[in-house]
């Protein structure tokens, strides 16, 4: 039995007949998908878990930023109880049940900006990006939309066609939704303009609003554009953190041209940054919020959180089954009091100590070419070497299995980064040790590479 406070991975029996069964079972029933690591749970408490073979993990990645109360916080699963044995469900999006507006009420007041705002529930961050597209559309009665090359935002049909971080996302999809144009992510360490956007970060930052106007003068009737969807730091596209002023800048382009500025925090908020949105970093007060996974724990719900002014004003515009469960909604009020009474300070807090100790090893070893992130949304970039700064997916791979071998389960993003995202409640000796694990990973990668 794991208790979650175990202070480092224990691994005694790797990958053994148990995990197996389960691996070739699942190879042969279910659909293909992302799977990155022969890692089958068995019991997962905090930033612990314990496999199906008695192998001790630290959980580095939070069931892909979901975990973000740690797994199965105490709190959370009572709340989950409770509500189970009232209903578990009722259809919120026809009748009505106390659970879900209370929700509402919560993240219209949580989410900045002091205006009348309303709460379209879902089941997926796509299904909240698609709300988000939907309610743009109806409400400004415009078509188009503006998104970041790097960006990720899903991918059903419309949420896909604001996707930009991977081809193999879009290959053999053609046609998605039509009227989106991409614009370059101000990227501070490789981005299309050949600029140090570490050194020059206004100048990077008036590469991209520049270009952004020249599309608007030349392609697109800035007039005919619903919204601009955009990640206040990029997830899946590389965990990228744009120039302190980059949003403030772009909020001000949309609204000169009556766009709405929508911030999808699916990915960066929920308290992962040491606040609860990480738009709170970059002084914007956006119009729409996107967010899910961490919202309730690993409970499926989404929200997109709109002006009220923008609300679809006829019944059956937009809606789904399972929007605003009443599991997940209590579920998620659970989450917000738990990560309002000490894990976003905590993040804030570890994730000091991570940025330093990753910044350390981008000095120290030849194959890390960029340590960014905040609080405990981080993410190492690995390159072939410094001057060049060629990606290496091969080495950053073979750090991610090296590390899981050593009981530390870590994902990659963009094209040639690793992303450390544990659930905000590791303590001070957890994180310690498994920096030090991560660190021995990269260290024996760097010295191969030689
Ligand atoms: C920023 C962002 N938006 C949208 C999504 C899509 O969420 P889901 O996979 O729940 O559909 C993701 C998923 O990683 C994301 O990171």
């Amino acid at each position: 039995m794991i208790t979650g406070k175990e202070s480092k991975p224990n691994i005694l029996n790797l990958v053994g007949s148990n995990a197996d069964e389960t691996i070739k079972k699942d190879g042969e029933y279910m659909a293909t998908t992302t799977k990155a690591l022969p890692a089958v749970v068995k019991e997962a408490k905090g930033i612990v878990f314990e496999d199906v073979d008695g192998n001790i993990f630290f959980d580095f990645t939070s069931g892909i930023g979901v975990a973000n109360t740690g797994h199965s916080h105490p709190k959370v699963v009572e709340a989950i109880k409770k509500q189970a044995e009232k209903f578990i469900h009722f259809a919120g999006t026809d009748f009505y049940y106390d659970v879900q507006a209370e929700l509402a009420k919560k993240l219209v007041e949580i989410t900045p900006g002091n205006f009348g705002k309303k709460v379209y529930y879902g089941n997926s961050g796509a299904e909240a990006v698609e709300a988000a597209i939907k309610m743009a559309r109806w409400s400004t009665k415009r078509k188009f939309f503006v998104a970041f090359v790097g960006a990720f935002h899903g991918r059903t049909m419309g949420s896909l066609s604001l996707t930009a971080s991977k081809v193999i996302h879009k290959q053999r999809f053609f046609p998605w939704m039509p009227g989106v144009i991409h614009i370059p992510y101000p990227n501070p360490y490789r981005n299309p303009f050949g600029i140090d956007g570490y050194e020059e970060p206004d100048e990077l930052v008036n590469a991209v609003i520049d270009y952004m106007r020249y599309i608007f003068n030349h392609l697109l009737p800035a007039d005919e554009v619903a919204a601009i969807f955009v990640e206040p730091i990029q997830g899946e596209g590389g965990y990228v953190v744009p120039p302190k002023n980059f949003h403030k800048e772009l909020y001000k382009v949309a609204h000169e041209n009556g766009i709405l500025f929508v911030d999808d925090e699916i990915q960066a908020g929920f308290g992962r940054t040491g606040k609860m949105w990480a738009i709170e970093h970059f002084d914007v007060i956006p119009d729409v919020i996107t967010t899910a996974k961490a919202m309730a724990s690993g409970i499926p719900i989404s929200a997109c959180v709109y002006p009220a002014a923008n609300d679809f004003k006829v019944k059956g515009a937009h809606s789904t089954t399972f929007g605003g469960n009443p599991v997940a909604c209590a579920a998620s009020l659970a989450t917000i009091d738990v990560l309002q009474n000490g894990l976003i300070s905590n993040a804030e807090k570890q994730g000091k100590y991570m940025g330093k100790r990753l910044k350390e090893m981008e000095e120290n070893y030849e194959i890390v070419g960029d340590a960014r992130g905040i609080g405990l949304m981080q993410a190492t970039e690995i390159v072939k070497n410094k001057e060049s700064k060629e990606i290496n997916p091969k080495a950053r791979d073979e750090i991610i299995n090296k590390a899981f071998y050593k009981g530390l389960l870590l994902l990659g993003c963009g094209d040639s980064s690793i992303r450390y995202i544990p659930p905000l409640l590791i303590d001070s000796e957890q994180l310690e040790n498994a920096l030090n694990l991560l660190e021995d990973a990269i260290k024996e990668v760097d010295t191969q590479m030689k």
